[in-house]
């Protein structure tokens, strides 16, 4: 028996090829493919690649029929040579749009450059805050009474580009960085695959730095409320 799919807005839309680069467990890819099978995203997953051989991502993506790759990038001389490979792995899927979901390098200006306006980075933390790593432990240590996720496309700068979208998570009394990350991943998981629905469907774009929505300049980034969900 084939299972019924459910017919929704994103279906009206050819599927935009997209390739997600991870480095270990795949939720956030998870909730992607989760996303993709219940038809509510209209992208199909072209390739997942890690960086790491062993990443737990890499077993979602096979139990999902996706092509799983690996550029391990301690078989690379430098951070240069690393990227150049990891291009050349990427655009022979001819992605629209690159998703990096977990993907835990530092990339060169050449290589960000090159899918500028087409790349986007989930990172966990109300960026400008924290960026960088260890974002749960450090917000807690800085007595913030508020934490969460930002989506942004991904500039040059480090955890610096222009923000599209941030979810708000409570810091409960008790919490520790553990606890913390937990809820912000659940955040996590509906966020991305909004955002990426939102580009999918040509919603969303940067044009100089600026990220437009329906045509629009965003002042601030949007928060994921039920108005957007
Ligand atoms: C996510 O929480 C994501 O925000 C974070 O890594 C985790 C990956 O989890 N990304 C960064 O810290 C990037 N600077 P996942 O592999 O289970 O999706």
């Amino acid at each position: 028996m084939t299972a019924k799919r459910k017919v929704g807005a994103s279906q009206r839309h050819a599927p935009l090829p997209i390739v997600v680069l991870i480095s270990g467990s795949g939720t956030n890819l998870q909730a992607i493919i989760d996303a993709v099978e219940l038809a509510d995203l209209p992208v199909h997953i072209r390739a997942v690649i890690s960086n790491q051989p062993q990443a737990q991502g890499l077993e979602r993506a096979r139990a999902a029929g996706i092509s799983a790759e690996v550029v391990d990038h301690t078989l690379y001389a430098d951070r240069a040579a690393f990227d150049v490979a990891l291009q050349a792995a990427i655009d022979r899927h001819q992605p629209a749009l690159v998703v990096l979901a977990g993907f835990m390098r530092i990339l060169t200006p050449e290589f960000v450059a090159h899918y500028h306006g087409r790349m986007l980075n989930i990172h966990p933390s109300l960026l400008p805050a924290f960026r960088g790593l260890d974002t749960h432990r450090r917000a807690l240590e800085a007595g913030a009474r508020e934490h969460g996720l930002s989506i942004h496309f991904v500039t040059s700068e480090l955890d610096g580009g222009p923000v599209v979208l941030q979810s708000k998570v409570p810091i409960r009394a008790g919490d520790d960085a553990t606890a913390l990350a937990s809820r912000v991943q659940i955040a996590e998981h509906k966020a991305y695959p909004q955002v990426i629905r939102w580009f999918a469907e040509g919603r969303l774009a940067l044009r100089d730095n600026q990220v437009l929505f329906d045509g629009l300049a965003l002042t601030q980034p949007l928060q994921l409320s039920e108005t957007f969900c």
